[in-house]
């Protein structure tokens, strides 16, 4: 049994709070010793290489997988001790999520809306809301095979954001999508943050990196920058995000 740790002073008005956030995996350290802030409304951009540990982190955000070391408070919740209660605050669009294959696009909506215990009511109204921002109306009986990726994109977004969560972790929610619709995506996660939610969101392209209030660069496991955009250009007397991901992170 895990015993709560008293929460510092700053958990409680942020919407993300990581102090020594460590995970190991045997021998391995994926995640080490990572301090995070993030102020409620930010769009908070999570960058790092492939394997740096940031979809490992966002899952001991999320209350998924349980941290080896150090803690973090989500909304004010311990993801150690109150890992449910962090499940039902948060939206969480995984890299490599799922969608029934064999269910409409509006009946994926419902279904996810069950999950979140909304009711009928509420899941039809919302579901309405969501469909017409995404553009899905048109294709709300379809199902998801019958659509391009970045419909299917649009949906998951659509299912994580159902309930309403007060913070959003995106992990790489434009993987793989043309960049129209890439600008289309960050149009709604803009649209979201503008309604109250926190956004922490993952991406390797860094022309989004720029749509961000702030970022880190995580590198094996480790943070190695943070600030907003034009201060790490600044700080690393680089003309843009990709000259800055570069400086920062070693081959
Ligand atoms: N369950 C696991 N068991 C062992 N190693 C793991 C496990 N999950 C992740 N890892 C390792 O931890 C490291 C970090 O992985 P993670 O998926 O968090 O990286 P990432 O930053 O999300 O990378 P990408 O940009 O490719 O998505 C990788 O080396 C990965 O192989
Ligand atoms: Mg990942």
């Amino acid at each position: 049994m895990t015993h709560a740790k008293t929460p510092p002073p700053e958990a409680a008005s942020l919407a993300v709070f990581a102090q020594a956030l460590t995970r190991r995996f045997g021998n391995f350290i994926a995640v080490d010793h990572v301090d995070l802030s993030v102020k409620p409304h930010e769009i908070f951009g999570f960058l790092g290489a492939n394997g740096a540990g940031k979809t490992t982190t966002i899952r001991m955000l999320c209350g998924l997988l349980a941290p080896t070391g150090g803690e973090a408070w989500v909304d004010g919740l311990s993801i150690s001790t109150q890992a449910d209660a962090v499940k039902h605050r948060i939206g969480y669009m995984s890299q490599k999520f799922s969608l029934y294959t064999d269910l409409t696009l509006s009946e994926n909506l419902e279904f996810y809306g069950g999950v979140y215990s909304l009711t009928h009511n509420e899941i039809a109204d919302r579901s309405a809301v969501i469909m017409e921002q995404l553009g899905l109306t048109p294709f709300r009986s379809r199902l998801p095979k019958e659509l391009p990726l970045g419909y299917r994109q649009r949906l998951a977004l659509g299912c994580s954001v159902l309930h309403k969560p007060r913070i959003l972790f995106l992990d790489e929610p434009t993987g793989g999508v043309d960049p129209v619709a890439r600008r289309t995506f960050w149009d709604l996660i803009y649209r979201l943050a503008d309604e109250g939610s926190t956004v922490f969101v993952t991406t390797h392209y860094m022309d989004e990196a720029e749509y961000c209030g702030r970022v880190s660069i995580m590198d094996k496991g480790q943070i190695v920058a943070l600030g907003s955009p034009n201060e790490l250009k600044r700080e690393q007397n680089a003309l843009t995000m990709q000259d800055v991901f570069l400086k920062v992170v070693k081959p």
